[in-house]
């Protein structure tokens, strides 16, 4: 059974998934720890009432970004982690994670990548007026939602559609698919 780091920045709805399909069965791994790198942040709840050890911590309050993943390395490394799950992180994955998890850090993005990568992709996909859209789950490289892509689904946008019924939408998806994804992954079956 693999043993999983989920990282979250914000509401943790994904995190929230990830851990569901745990429970019932549905992902066979185990969440080591939730790391957020935004006290505050809805996801620290989430994780406290699953009972999911919690790591919080400021990125402000290291010199660097080599200093702070070297901590959250060490933490990894405690709780024996084989995979970081990237969900809503919001924060490019620097040289040491990269170095000591080479194809071990997986994320999700809210678009068919490489198409509107970054911040707000389902925003910039409604703005654009594209009729599909979807959602990308990648192995994290050095760049921002760049990476090996790992499975895609298609999400059709009626015309007109709100960004928030879009968005809605995609959360749905998010939370089938990921879990499945990372079951069938670390299970071999990709
Ligand atoms: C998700 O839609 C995820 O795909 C996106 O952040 C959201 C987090 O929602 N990730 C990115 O945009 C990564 N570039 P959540 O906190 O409710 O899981």
């Amino acid at each position: 059974m693999k043993k999983i780091a989920v990282f979250a920045s914000g509401n943790g709805s994904n995190f929230q998934a990830i851990h569901d399909a745990v429970e019932s069965g549905k992902l066979r791994a185990e969440i080591k720890l939730l790391v957020c790198d935004k006290p505050g942040a809805f996801v620290i709840e989430r994780a406290r009432k699953a009972g999911v050890p919690v790591l919080e911590f400021s990125p402000k309050q290291y010199a660097s970004k080599v200093e702070f993943e070297t901590m959250l390395h060490e933490e990894l490394q405690k709780n024996d982690v084989d995979y970081i799950v990237l969900a809503g992180y919001m924060r490019l994955i620097g040289s040491v994670l990269l170095k000591h998890y080479p194809e071990r850090i997986i994320n999700i993005h809210p678009s068919l990548l490489p198409a509107f990568p970054g911040v707000d992709a389902i925003g910039q996909a409604v703005a654009t007026g594209v009729k599909v859209t979807g959602v990308t789950i990648h192995f994290v490289d050095e760049g921002m939602d760049t990476g090996p892509i790992i499975a895609q689904r298609a999400i059709d946008i009626q015309d007109g559609a709100t960004k928030d019924e879009v968005a809605q939408k995609v959360h749905e998806i998010e939370h089938e698919f990921y879990p499945e994804t990372l079951d069938k992954l670390f299970e071999g079956k990709r």
